[in-house]
């Protein structure tokens, strides 16, 4: 109502469609009477986990982690590395790795299997063409028609001799002398490749640069340490090399940003909610969605207290009125894995929620565009899919029905909150899928949902 110059206009405003329709959903939630009260410290972050542990395992060190994530995929980079003769073990539920030269590792048994983690297979392609000897990678039946071209082309240029499905997994490495250094412009915002070819260029010849458009998340130059160069046209060039040092990587991994997204919308969308996060990621690479949160109007405090080497510390969150905005193609590749939550939020805000430039989103665990957009139609709401995104007017409200998980873990998460201010159930029908990342969601959002 600010802008508001005259009487009559503001009493106009009061009665006009989309202000009923948003004080009609309001009462209705605070019927239902739910709202989020707590504070969560949660499991490590998955990125961080996943790079943890494998640039350990070629490390001179005997690292340490705390707060390691042994989800599902995490666990599956655990379980390539076990194949390849690495040592690791839990003490206490301290995750140990013993690192030693690739020149020691030995030949798997079988074929190393990824699961369902494109990061597993992504990075670990990047340690593998550069192996003395023969190695097989494959996954499930998802991961299995992720696009792998994108780090083939790469790792080929290098000299690396690796034979696919059609650019599919399985992928089978070959031996070769050794690789060459490449300069290599990301022709995807991928942090995945962008990572691939670093990790290939510590074990190649020379120095081997990538150079990144729009920037990705950051965690391998910031474990690695790697050289950073800012570019006069806007892009960053990160470079690796055999010189570079592998730093003692023990510490404590901070809460994963991608999995608290998800109670940061329940609190959002809950009347009379707070949340406090402890010990939460706050990497800048990873944070955009607070920042587009914060346009549409939410009470967040955030408050940094590790800087290194990756950013962390609290959230507070408080029940907010949003309002959608349009949101800008340069800011996608920083809230890649928030956008099925966002969604979610999208249809409780005011006005057009509009994402475009994100058709990254259909080579994800799901063609989450397809996924977001058919489930969002099963439980009443009215949004359209586009090739590269999604529009969607709020206020709407929340039928409720069956939804199709399509085996992805972010996608029954976002609906598992969408449940929260539903008029009936959303059924889901693979509530287990969340084990994936995060295998305990239920519990937690059990503990922190207050009736
Ligand atoms: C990840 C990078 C992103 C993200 C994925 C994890 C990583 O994938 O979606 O969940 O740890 O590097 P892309 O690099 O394919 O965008």
């Amino acid at each position: 109502m600010a802008g508001c110059k005259q009487g009559w206009v503001c009493i106009l405003h009061l009665f006009s469609f989309p202000v009923v329709q948003q004080w009609a959903e309001i009462f209705r939630r605070l019927i239902i009477m739910k709202k989020v009260k707590g504070e969560i410290y949660l499991p490590g972050d998955k990125s961080i986990s996943h790079r943890a542990a494998l640039f350990s395992s070629f490390g001179k060190h005997k690292a340490e982690f705390q707060n390691f994530n042994f989800n599902e995929d995490c666990s599956a980079t655990l379980k390539c590395l076990e194949s390849l003769r690495i040592q690791w073990r839990i003490k206490q539920s301290v995750l140990q790795i013993e690192g030693k030269p690739i020149s020691e590792w030995q030949p798997s048994n079988s074929p190393l299997d990824a699961k369902n983690s494109g990061t597993t297979t992504r990075l670990l392609s990047g340690i593998l063409a550069n192996l003395s000897f023969k190695s097989a990678l494959t996954g499930d039946s998802s991961l299995r028609m992720r696009p792998m071209k994108r780090i083939l082309d790469p790792l080929k240029q290098m000299g690396a001799m690796i034979e696919s499905n059609n650019n599919l997994l399985p992928l089978q490495f070959y031996p070769v002398e050794k690789l060459k250094n490449i300069r290599y412009k990301l022709p995807v915002a991928s942090a995945q490749v962008k990572s691939a070819v670093l990790l290939a260029g510590l074990f190649a010849d020379g120095q081997t640069e990538v150079i990144e458009p729009v920037q990705t998340r950051d965690h391998t130059e910031r474990l690695l340490g790697l050289k950073i160069v800012q570019n006069a046209d806007g892009s960053k060039s990160i470079f690796s090399s055999g010189d570079v040092e592998i730093p003692d990587l023990s510490m404590e991994i901070p809460g994963d940003f991608s999995s608290a997204i998800f109670f940061i919308t329940a609190a959002l969308l809950l009347p009379g909610s707070e949340l406090l996060i402890k010990n939460i990621s706050l990497n800048p690479t990873r944070t955009g969605f607070l920042d587009i949160l914060k346009k549409m109007g939410a009470k967040i405090e955030q408050n940094i207290s590790v800087d290194n080497p990756e950013p962390s510390g609290g959230l507070f969150i408080k029940h907010s009125f949003l309002k959608n905005i349009e949101i800008p193609a340069s800011s996608i590749p920083n809230i890649i894995d928030e956008i099925p939550a966002l969604a979610i939020l999208a249809s409780q805000s005011e006005g057009k929620f509009i994402l475009r430039g994100a058709e990254e989103l259909r080579f994800k665990e799901s063609d989450r565009l397809k996924a977001l957009a058919e489930n969002l139609k099963a439980i009443g709401v009215n949004v359209t899919e586009y090739q590269d995104g999604l529009e969607i007017t709020g206020p709407q409200s929340l039928q409720g029905g069956n939804i199709k998980s399509y085996n992805d873990h972010r996608i029954v998460m976002a609906f598992a909150i969408a449940n929260l201010i539903a008029a009936n159930q959303i059924k889901i029908d693979n509530p287990d899928c969340v084990n994936v990342s995060f295998p305990d969601f239920w519990d937690i959002l059990n503990n922190i949902i207050e009736k």
